[in-house]
């Protein structure tokens, strides 16, 4: 029997029950319709510490900081898909997902200095999905962070496989007003497991 695809959600805004957290929710359940086994991550319930850029990872790819992210490492490997959701904090995503993000840099000394070969061309292909939402109508609002996160995604050999976002979304809950996007994001976890 064939495994069943694991996707790894990573909510990463501090606010429970926010827009990005009903979004990835719903991108989720479209996975698991599809027969994935899921995973979710709530940032918040963690303790990661920015990376310090000591460079204690150079010469093994692992990071010495001994914190929360040890166990996210495996997680992140581990996943077929990984779909990131934050929202727009000043241009830019939550410094909860930026912290997961910058502690990656042992990951990216694993790829790109060691040239560690499961995380190169022949190693493990992944995919990556992006959602995120901002309060205002600002043309640029997700440049920043879409560059982020396919930065990445492509530490962790994953294809970027798109984005999710809306503008003028604040309160807690707004995106439920928002025509479609529900729908638009258990599509687009359906999707992610079945192409
Ligand atoms: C610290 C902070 C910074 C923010 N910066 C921006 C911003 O630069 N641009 C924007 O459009 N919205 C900004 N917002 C608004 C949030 O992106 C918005 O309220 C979003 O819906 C929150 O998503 P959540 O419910 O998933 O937490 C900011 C909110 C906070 C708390």
């Amino acid at each position: 029997m064939k495994a069943a695809i694991k996707v790894l959600g990573i909510f990463g805004s501090p606010r429970r029950g926010g827009n990005t957290e009903l979004l990835l929710e719903e991108a989720l359940r479209g996975a698991e319709r599809e027969g994935a086994t899921v995973e979710r991550l709530y940032l918040s319930d963690f303790t990661i510490t920015p990376c310090k850029e000591c460079h204690g990872c150079d010469n093994t790819g692992n990071c010495v900081i001994l914190d929360d992210m040890q166990k996210i490492y495996p997680k992140l490997l581990g996943a077929d898909v990984i779909i990131l959701a934050s929202p727009i904090f000043f241009y830019g995503v939550t410094a909860w997902a930026k912290a997961l993000i910058d502690r990656s840099q042992a990951l990216w000394v694993r790829k790109y200095l060691l040239k560690d070969p499961s995380l190169g061309k022949g190693g493990k292909k992944r995919k990556g999905f992006f959602i995120s939402v901002g309060a205002t109508k600002g043309e640029k609002i997700f440049e920043g962070a879409i560059l982020t996160a396919k930065y990445f995604f492509d530490v962790l050999n994953a294809e970027y496989m798109g984005e999710l976002v809306f503008k003028s979304v604040e309160a807690k809950g707004d995106i439920s007003k928002h025509p479609g996007a529900l729908g638009q994001a258990f599509e687009a976890g359906r999707k992610l497991v079945l192409e």
